[in-house]
C-alpha cells in the first residue's frame, strides 16, 4: 500500500501496513482485518493471507500457555512471542499487548516496557487496555505508536470475576464514547472496542477519524479482530457468542493423532515407502 522510500544505508521501507495506512483504509470505507498470532508459522500464514493487523495479544496466556486469564502473562512471554511473530511478518502491522501491570507502576516503567516490545520483540506498535490518556500521550511523544483498548478490558477480570458487556445503560454508552474521543486526542492511532452493544461502537466509529477495531462490538466498527484459535476451532471449550468458526482444527488434530496411534500400534506405520532403502 505505501510506496517504498530509501533511507540510511539503502534501507527501504517496504509496503508494510502502517498506522497511516489503517487511517486510509477507514477513509476509503475498507474494513480492516485483524487477527491474533503468537508464533512464526501462524504469523507467516496470516501475513500471506493479507491480514492487515496481527496482534500478539496477551490472550496468549489462555490459548497457548494454559492460564485461566491474562493476569499471569509477563513481559518476557510477550517479548518472546512478539519476536516469533515479527520474524514471520513482511506486510501486516504487528502490534503487541503490554501485559498486566507492565504500564501501571510508573511512566518510566511503561515507556521502558513498550520500548522493549518494539526493540527486542520487533513489533511496530503496542496496545494497552483502559483509559490512560496521559500515559498514551507520553508514549506517542516518545515515538511509540499506541493502539487503545476500551469496553471490556480482560486484565481487570479479577476485580469482578466476570467478563461484562458494556453499553446497555445510557451512562455506560456516554462514558465509552467520551473515553474514545479523549483517547483519540491523546494520540492513539486506533482503538479496540471489546464486548459492547453495537450502538456505542457504531457511534464511536462515526465520530472518530482513527479506525476502530471491534471484537464482540457489532458490525459498525471500522475493522474486526478475533483470536485466531477461536476462529479456527483450536480450543477445547465453547466459543464466545461473537466468534464465527471457520474450521475445527482441534477435531482435525485429535483425529490425525488417533489415526497415527492406531497405525503405530498395528505396525501399519511406517510403510516401506516411508523407510530409507539400504542403497
Ligand atoms: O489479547 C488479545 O488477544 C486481545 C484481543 C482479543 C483484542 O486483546
Amino acid at each position: 500500500m505505501d510506496t517504498g522510500t530509501i533511507l540510511y544505508g539503502g534501507v527501504m521501507t517496504t509496503n508494510r501496513i502502517t498506522p497511516s495506512s489503517l487511517r486510509r483504509l477507514k477513509k476509503a470505507g475498507t474494513p480492516i482485518v485483524a487477527l491474533t498470532a503468537y508464533d512464526y508459522i501462524t504469523a507467516t500464514l496470516l501475513d500471506s493471507a493479507g491480514v492487515d493487523v496481527i496482534l500478539v495479544g496477551d490472550s496468549v496466556g489462555m490459548v497457548v500457555m494454559g492460564l485461566s486469564d491474562t493476569v499471569g502473562v509477563k513481559m518476557e512471554s510477550m517479548i518472546y512471542h512478539t519476536s516469533l511473530v515479527a520474524r514471520g511478518v513482511r506486510h501486516a502491522l504487528v502490534v503487541a499487548d503490554l501485559p498486566f501491570l507492565s504500564y501501571h507502576c510508573s511512566t518510566s516503567q511503561a515507556l521502558e516496557n513498550a520500548g522493549r516490545l518494539l526493540q527486542d520483540g520487533g513489533c511496530f506498535a503496542v496496545k494497552l487496555e483502559g483509559f490512560r490518556p496521559e500515559l498514551i500521550r507520553t508514549m506517542v511523544d516518545a515515538g511509540i505508536p499506541v493502539m487503545g483498548h476500551i469496553g471490556l478490558t480482560p486484565q481487570s477480570y479479577r476485580l469482578s470475576g466476570t467478563y461484562r458487556i458494556s453499553g446497555r445503560r445510557q451512562h455506560e454508552r456516554e462514558d465509552i464514547i467520551e473515553q474514545a474521543k479523549i483517547l483519540e486526542e491523546a494520540g492513539c492511532f486506533s482503538l479496540v472496542l471489546e464486548a459492547m452493544t453495537p450502538e456505542p461502537a457504531r457511534e464511536i466509529s462515526e465520530l472518530l477519524s482513527i479506525p476502530t477495531i471491534g471484537i464482540g462490538a457489532g458490525p459498525g466498527c471500522d475493522g474486526q479482530i478475533l483470536v485466531l484459535h477461536d476462529l479456527v476451532g483450536l480450543t477445547t471449550g465453547e466459543a464466545p457468542k461473537f466468534v464465527r468458526r471457520y474450521a475445527s482444527v482441534a477435531g482435525d488434530i485429535s483425529r490425525a493423532v488417533t489415526a497415527y496411534a492406531d497405525d503405530v500400534r498395528s505396525r501399519r506405520f511406517p510403510s516401506t515407502e516411508e523407510t530409507y532403502s539400504e542403497n
